[in-house]
């Protein structure tokens, strides 16, 4: 990433083989794969809507979201920035609200682990509020997906799953 902090990030969605193979790679190395196990059900990350975040032409970060009924909302399955604090996670967040705004949905929620603190920071302070703790679910989704790791940020052991609402 370049460190010109003014450089604007730009969000596209993936179209070559180059931004795939990168998406692949990506999601192996932060989430063990292409599988998310969410509310006990395994979504494949390459069947959702991706948006990819550019800065200076490299890929910096990716969103990756699923849209069901209007009722429902649309759940973000994935947010990556690889370099934090820039701001990527910012964009992509504000460029998957518009797009479930523009889409007619009301509601974006998302699930997060118990040990992701700064997560649960960054989603808080954009709107984002905690609507249930279910606790013993990643436990549980570990039966669907075994690699998700047992100890995750801060050291934390990983064993229930945050989820976040916002009304659009
Ligand atoms: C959570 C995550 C997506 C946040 O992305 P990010 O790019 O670091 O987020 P941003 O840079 O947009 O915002 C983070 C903070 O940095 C600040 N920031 C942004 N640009 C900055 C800059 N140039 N200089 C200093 N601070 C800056 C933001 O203001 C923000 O602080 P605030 O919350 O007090 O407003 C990122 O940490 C990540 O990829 N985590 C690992 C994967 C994960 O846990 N995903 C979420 C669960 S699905």
């Amino acid at each position: 990433m370049t460190t010109d902090p003014s450089a604007r990030v730009q969000i596209l969605r993936p179209t070559s083989d180059a931004d795939r193979g990168w998406l692949e790679a990506m999601w192996n190395s932060k989430w063990g794969g292409e599988v998310m196990v969410t509310r006990g059900t395994a979504h494949r990350l390459t069947d959702a809507v991706t948006f990819i975040a550019r800065c200076g032409g490299e890929p910096v970060g990716a969103a990756t979201f699923v849209g069901t009924t209007a009722n429902s909302g649309i759940e973000l399955l994935s947010l990556n920035a690889i370099v934090p604090r820039r701001g990527v996670g910012s964009a992509l967040l504000a460029a998957v609200e518009n797009h479930a705004r523009a889409d007619g949905f009301h509601r974006i929620w998302l699930i997060t682990t118990n040990d992701n603190l700064d997560a649960l920071r960054f989603y808080q302070r954009r709107g984002y509020v905690i609507a249930a703790v279910h606790s013993g679910a990643v436990d549980r989704a570990r039966r669907l997906k075994p690699g998700i790791p047992e100890v995750g940020y801060y050291g934390i052991p990983i064993h229930d799953e945050v989820e976040l609402h916002k009304g659009l």
